[in-house]
């Protein structure tokens, strides 16, 4: 592979292994809690993820408390029963297989929040799109998904939770927004593959079939007339 990066060719090949190789983890993880140095490289790493006029405004709580980890829990089943009834047939019993979570099995949990009224950043790139503080804050969980994948640690992100039920069993101020509930723990293994395309529920599509040149173009409908010309 030819380069003209800073980078040599191992660690090239070391950032593209960990793109493919992070996975979604929701079981397999190991009762050793996560060491307080190596949650601080997971969180350093969210921290240095790019923001919109570097306002930086990703909050975090690290959720270690088994009582907090258990309603949390609750609040999932709950969600997840609602969830479920949105489904019918086949699609329902697929669904009702599927293990969506690990709150009480990882032995740490991250509520990753964004605050995005914060002055930090002067609203630079917010007056036209305010959306992207909290896309901010998804690049931070990316970049801390990644870390945590080269760290031989699992993440798994669990949205099926109320986000009322969140702010309430979090403290979590009116200004401030959740934005993921994560849980974290070692694991042996990882999957080679997402579990939701094992367990039949979706597949991934081809590269090919999500670019378009110059126009969008829905690679699902005919190409316009004009496409076909150039
Ligand atoms: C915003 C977001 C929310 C997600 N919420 C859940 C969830 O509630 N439960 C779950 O099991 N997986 C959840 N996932 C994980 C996806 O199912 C997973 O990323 C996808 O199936 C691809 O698998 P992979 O991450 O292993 O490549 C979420 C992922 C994202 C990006």
């Amino acid at each position: 592979m030819e380069s003209r990066a800073d980078f040599s060719e191992v660690e090239r090949k070391a950032v593209y292994r960990a793109l493919e190789a992070r996975r979604d983890v929701r079981r397999g993880f190991t009762a050793e809690p996560l060491p307080d140095a190596l949650m601080r490289r997971l969180l350093a790493a969210a921290h240095c993820a790019p923001s919109v006029g570097l306002m930086q405004p990703s909050r975090f709580v690290v959720v270690r408390d088994p009582a907090v980890r258990k309603a949390i829990h609750s609040a999932f089943q709950q969600a997840n029963q609602k969830a479920l009834a949105a489904y019918t047939g086949e699609r329902r019993e697929l669904y009702r297989g599927l293990k969506l979570e690990g709150i009480l099995e990882a032995p740490q949990n991250l509520c990753v929040l964004s605050d995005p009224q914060s002055e930090r950043g002067h609203g630079l790139g917010r007056q036209t799109m305010p959306e992207t503080a909290i896309y901010s804050t998804v690049c931070a969980i990316q970049n801390l998904w990644l870390a945590a994948r080269t760290e031989g640690v699992g993440v798994g992100w669990v949205s099926i939770i109320d986000p009322a039920r969140l702010r309430e069993i979090l403290r979590i101020p009116p200004a401030i927004v959740p934005v993921a509930y994560l849980c974290l723990g070692f694991v042996d293994s990882f999957a080679s593959g997402p579990e939701l395309e094992r367990q039949g529920w979706e597949k991934r599509i081809p590269l090919d079939d999500v670019i378009s040149q110059d126009f969008f173009h829905d690679p699902s409908q005919p190409h316009s007339v004009e496409e076909q010309a150039r």
